[in-house]
């Protein structure tokens, strides 16, 4: 009776595994805007968020779907979602715990201080940004699995729609076919083997890409967990990889690497409680500067965009921007006096030199370059019926991050060690300078400004945000947080409204092109200098209205889109 029963299920699980693929990925569109009842997910890109949900329709919890949402990301937007990457996840359990997981990349142990800098002492940034030295040691996978302990369902379940999709290809969009094109030579210059993502000719938007070799490093981590990525047969193919390019990454590098559990930021704004990432992101320390700041001022009284509300808030970013660049590091490895400057009075001693109508000037040491249009980060927003919220950032850093794609194993390698201080003053890819709390050693993890944020009223989320842009994230965050909890805009233009950015250096307001042209008078009036620029971010929102009613957008300036029901 038993050996029956066996049999019929295995003769029946081909068909079940078929009737549990949920979408096409052949033929899929973009939702901008959704409402749902019970849960949603939005992401960079439909299958991603159509993955999440197909793990959410069997049962599993938002961080069931944050990870299979993670996973697809890695096949279907290979430019920022990552196995060869790393990230961070906050989280809001329904029992009311709260959580931010780091698995942020660390500095191999054969790094050092001034790696990228040549026998005169200049730094090299080409070799921080491509190929195999630009690589820090990968945390995804570590994440993955940390969070794993919050989700409900088998892993190798949530592995199950990436492998899919990674073996049996699935259609590409525009933008895709765009990024793939531009990165050829690239690709064909930084890698010692053959990848998937250059074939004979030229992508166009609907081809199929097929990625058989991911597959089967997901099917590794499926079947045999953090060991199917950290030890034996990825393992070497990375560390053959890197003996192949110059690269440091060793096994002891891989073995020893772990995803880290923090205390995650919480803090009051105007009644709503905001949970945010710590250190080694600057992006929770930075958004609790910069909304303290402005806290008492009457945004709402000076109205959305008006020249006031905006030049307040770009001194506030300005002096964020300072104190990031001087204070923030990793906190394992250098000291940081973060409830100093996160505190009330020093928040306000700050703006003692804010003068309203006139712009501040920012000292005058080497200015960096303005940060340039990439999309090469990635946020996603998770919640489910039970009102678990999650909210996860991942990146590469740069598009398709290093270009190095694992021989054999069919994954891209951030250049995440670009976002350490590579010289003190020197700007990064995104313009910000660093000093010593952000230098290179060993095993130390790279400041970064990753964002994932969940707002809390009444013992509810109320909000789950994020977004990629390098260093304007905080600023995107910052401005996202204002337009729907003081402002006022609905979700939608929460999102999509236009966005301005202050970094301290350069001494620069750079704003979106369809940023209202009498605010940008009015400001130059006041002596700023303003600059248009290409699209800030991609935010993804889920607001979730009192009874519980679900709305998320997906940001209108990439393929973001959600899903849910
Ligand atoms: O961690 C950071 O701050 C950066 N590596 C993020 C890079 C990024 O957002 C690129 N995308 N736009």
């Amino acid at each position: 009776m038993r050996l029956l029963l066996f049999l019929l299920i295995c003769l029946a699980a081909p068909a079940m595994l078929a009737a549990q693929q949920s979408f096409d990925p052949y033929n899929y569109t973009t939702d901008k805007h959704l409402h749902a009842d019970r849960c949603a997910v939005v992401s960079a890109h439909p299958l991603a968020s159509l993955a999440g949900v197909e793990v959410l329709r069997q049962g599993g919890n938002a961080v069931d779907a944050a990870i299979a949402t993670q996973l697809a990301l890695a096949v279907v937007y290979p430019e920022a979602g990552n196995l060869g990457g790393g990230g961070f996840l906050v989280a809001r359990l329904h029992d009311g715990r709260t959580l931010a997981i780091d698995y942020r990349e660390k500095a191999p142990g054969n790094a050092q201080r001034d790696m990228y800098l040549d026998s005169n002492g200049v730094a090299q940034t080409r070799m921080s940004l491509d190929g195999h030295l630009a690589a820090g040691v990968p945390g995804t996978v570590a994440g993955l699995f940390a969070s794993h302990k919050y989700a409900r369902l088998p892993f190798a379940q949530l592995a199950a729609p990436a492998i899919r999709l990674a073996e049996k290809g699935y259609a590409i969009t525009a933008a895709e076919a765009a990024g793939l094109n531009r990165q050829r030579e690239n690709f064909l210059r930084l890698n010692t083997a053959p990848t998937a993502f250059v074939k004979t000719g030229t992508w166009k938007t609907g081809d199929t890409l097929v990625q058989t070799e991911l597959a089967h490093t997901l099917r590794l981590i499926a079947r045999r967990g953090m060991k199917g990525f950290y030890e034996g047969e990825t393992a070497d193919r990375i560390v053959a990889e890197m003996k192949r390019g110059g690269g440091i990454i060793s096994k002891k590098d891989l073995k020893s690497y772990r995803a880290k559990v923090r205390r995650p930021i919480l803090f009051n704004f105007r009644g709503y409680t905001i949970l945010t990432m710590p250190l080694p992101s600057s992006g929770g320390i930075g958004i609790q500067q910069m909304l303290g700041m402005v806290e008492t001022y009457p945004l709402e009284t000076w109205g959305f965009h008006s020249a006031k509300s905006v030049q307040l808030m770009i001194e506030a970013e300005r002096r964020a921007y300072a104190d990031r660049a001087h204070f923030l590091g990793d906190m394992d490895f250098v000291k940081v006096p973060v409830q100093t400057i996160t505190g009330t009075r020093y928040l306000q001693d700050r703006m003692q030199t804010f003068t309203p109508g006139r712009a501040s000037q920012s000292e005058n040491i080497a200015a960096g370059q303005a940060g340039r249009e990439s999309t090469e980060t990635t946020h996603l927003c998770v919640v489910d019926q039970d009102g678990n919220a999650v909210s996860v950032t991942t990146t590469l850093n740069g598009g398709y991050g290093s270009k190095v794609v694992v021989g054999g194993a069919g994954f891209l390698l951030n250049n995440e060690m670009d976002d350490f201080s590579v010289k003190p003053g020197t700007p990064n890819m995104y313009g910000l300078v660093g000093a010593e709390a952000n230098a290179i050693q060993p095993g130390k993890r790279m400041l970064s400004s990753m964002t994932p944020t969940i707002v809390i009223k009444d013992n509810q989320p109320v909000l789950i945000t994020g977004t990629p842009g390098g260093s304007t994230i905080i600023t995107s965050v910052f401005q996202t947080l204002l337009n729907a909890l003081v402002f006022g805009l609905d979700a939608v233009n929460t999102v999509n409204a236009p966005k301005f950015h202050h970094q301290w250096l350069p001494d620069i307001v750079q704003v979106e092109r369809d940023f209202p042209d009498s605010t940008q008078q009015a400001l130059r009036q006041m002596g700023y200098e303003v600059v248009t620029r290409s699209p800030i971010g991609r935010t993804e929102l889920i607001r979730i209205h009192p009874g519980g009613k679900i709305e998320a957008v997906g940001d209108k300036r990439g393929d973001d889109s959600a899903a849910g029901y």
